[in-house]
């Protein structure tokens, strides 16, 4: 056989795809570090750019999601064009490493392209809407995992348990477009696991508390329609300087489990931009964050599958949208910026080892 150059085995030759070669041949020495269930986010350009990730991921990771790639900018330029290639050399990256590889996300309030807004009425709103749920589920089935079919559908500072985030589709399906949403994903993959996510949610503040509360009744009032709804995420982009809402957040978990549903952490990471102190302090205080979440949730049930958005400090979004006042690069992730283990990481390790 050929002999791959190393970019090729990170992110998997579509020769050896199309051949349907699995990607089982993973050294046994490789495999036992994986933490069962964890997985990270990454985007196709960083995977591409810096062998380190994907290497980093096959390590730690059981699982993989993309950042970009499966949001309609990415893969809807217009409307006729499914760009599926972007996401498929993730698929590809996660099969040659034994990874499972969920989808995010099929509906967003944000990052709607600009075609979408001059369709020229609401029927040609609902047609589109309908058809990119049902054409990406499909061509994604028996995939995927899971699917974030709706992402962050609640307002920051919810007036009351009713409130809903006002989005473009809102505009134009009005309530409709929730269940819509996961009634046409469903049709499509009967067996792929479908989730709902939000985030700040987690932490001990009125405003989070609110929007808990508004999530819970959407929730509900989603499983009261008979929607075909699996799974809650909790985003968990976590405020360093915040203390999570153990009691809270324990009693929110096991409520929703007790209805049937499974409880997902799809985007874990720390922002650290209000802590002081040298690096060491800060991830500490980033891993007892991230202890104390892991233990609200694993009181009724271990966690099963946990998400952080990205592994090493070096690919955090964070670096691109929040500064320190000291000029320091946040330290959100697991990992740092030269892929060392910190703390958090072995935070994972402890929730995981029984999943
Ligand atoms: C973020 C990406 O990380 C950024 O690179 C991008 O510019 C905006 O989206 N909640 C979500 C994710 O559900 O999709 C977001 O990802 C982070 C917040």
């Amino acid at each position: 056989m050929m002999k791959l150059d190393r970019r090729e085995f990170i992110l998997g030759s579509a020769a050896t795809l199309a051949a349907g070669t699995s990607a089982s041949a993973l050294p046994v020495s490789k495999l036992v570090q994986r933490h069962p269930g964890y997985g990270a986010a990454a985007t196709l350009l960083d995977l591409q750019a810096d062998p380190r990730l994907g290497e980093a991921i096959s390590t730690y990771c059981t699982q993989v999601v993309p950042v970009q790639e499966l949001k309609w900018p990415m893969l809807r330029p217009d409307a006729h064009t499914f760009a599926f290639e972007h996401a498929d050399a993730i698929h590809d990256f996660a099969q040659k490493n034994d990874l499972t590889m969920r989808g995010h996300t099929l509906v967003w309030y944000y990052d709607i392209p600009d075609w979408t807004k001059q369709l020229k009425d609401s029927k040609a709103v609902e047609r589109a809407y309908v058809d990119h749920i049902n054409t990406v589920v499909s061509y994604y089935k028996d995939k995927l995992t899971s699917w974030d079919v709706v992402n962050e559908p609640i307002p920051d500072n919810p007036k009351s348990v009713k409130d809903r985030r006002d989005t473009f589709w809102t505009q134009h399906l009005g309530d409709r477009w929730i269940p819509l949403a996961y009634r046409t994903a469903a049709a499509a993959d009967p067996s792929v696991k479908l989730a709902i996510n939000e985030y700040d949610i987690e932490s001990a503040k009125d405003s989070f508390i609110a929007k808990r509360a508004a999530y819970r009744n959407l929730i509900m009032d989603l499983l009261d329609q008979g929607v075909p709804l699996h799974a809650v995420g909790l985003q968990s982009h976590l405020h360093a300087e915040l203390e999570i809402d153990t009691h809270g957040l324990a009693d929110f978990v096991t409520e929703v489990r007790s209805w049937g549903l499974e409880v997902f952490v799809t985007e874990l990471d720390v922002n650290d931009e209000k802590l002081t102190g040298s690096p060491s302090e800060r991830d500490a205080i980033v891993a007892k964050r991230v202890d104390d979440l892991l233990t609200a949730i694993s009181t009724s049930g271990p966690v099963r599958s946990i998400l952080t958005w990205g592994i090493s400090d070096r690919y955090s979004w964070m670096n691109g949208l929040v500064k320190r006042p000291d000029k320091q690069p946040n330290r959100p992730l697991p990992l740092d910026g030269e892929f060392k283990p910190k703390p958090f990481m072995d935070v994972i390790g402890k929730f995981t080892k029984d999943v």
